[in-house]
């Protein structure tokens, strides 16, 4: 798998930082990493030949950010077959929130799982008011996603 998508969903941008940060950890294994703002994505921009992951923050009651909503809805309604389809989950949160933390990382794994994708390894779930920087984290999760994707 040389090409890895991330698909990026955000309000304030911090997702973005960390797709950044992401995407040149893979950079520096030899993968081909490219950075996509959910806003104008469809279902059909899973493909065989690549492996994905989802980068979110969460919003309102648990919410995906707006600019993530349509593709997941339209992930719900046209139902791809996503068998054969590898992703990792980056989620961003704050455990105030602590009903809803991470809530849309968590939702984007259940549907990408339910149109038969697999999840490799497990979902990064940031805290903000951990006091740590979630940009300073995703190179470490990156480099631990890309062993075990390369190990399946
Ligand atoms: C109005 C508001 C609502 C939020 N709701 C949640 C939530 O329900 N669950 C959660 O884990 N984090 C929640 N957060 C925290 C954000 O997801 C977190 O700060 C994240 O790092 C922001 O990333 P972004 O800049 O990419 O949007 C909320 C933040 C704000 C400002």
């Amino acid at each position: 798998m040389e090409q890895i998508k991330i698909l990026v969903s955000t309000m304030t941008g911090t997702a973005e930082l960390v797709a950044d940060e992401i995407a040149e950890a893979l950079q520096a294994k030899g993968k081909e990493a490219e950075i996509l703002l959910m806003d104008d994505l469809e279902a059909a921009v899973f493909e065989d030949d690549a492996a994905y992951v989802i980068c979110t923050s969460t919003y309102g009651q648990g919410d995906v950010p707006d600019n993530g909503q349509a593709f997941m809805d339209d992930l719900e309604e046209t139902k791809p077959d996503l068998a054969g389809i590898k992703y990792g989950v980056f989620a961003l949160g704050d455990i105030t929130y602590d009903q809803t933390f991470c809530n849309a990382g968590v939702l984007f794994d259940k549907m990408l799982s339910e149109l038969g994708a697999a999840r490799i390894g497990e979902i990064l779930k940031h805290d903000a008011s951990s006091g740590e920087l979630p940009e300073d984290q995703a190179g470490e999760w990156a480099e631990e996603w890309l062993d075990s994707l390369v190990g399946t």
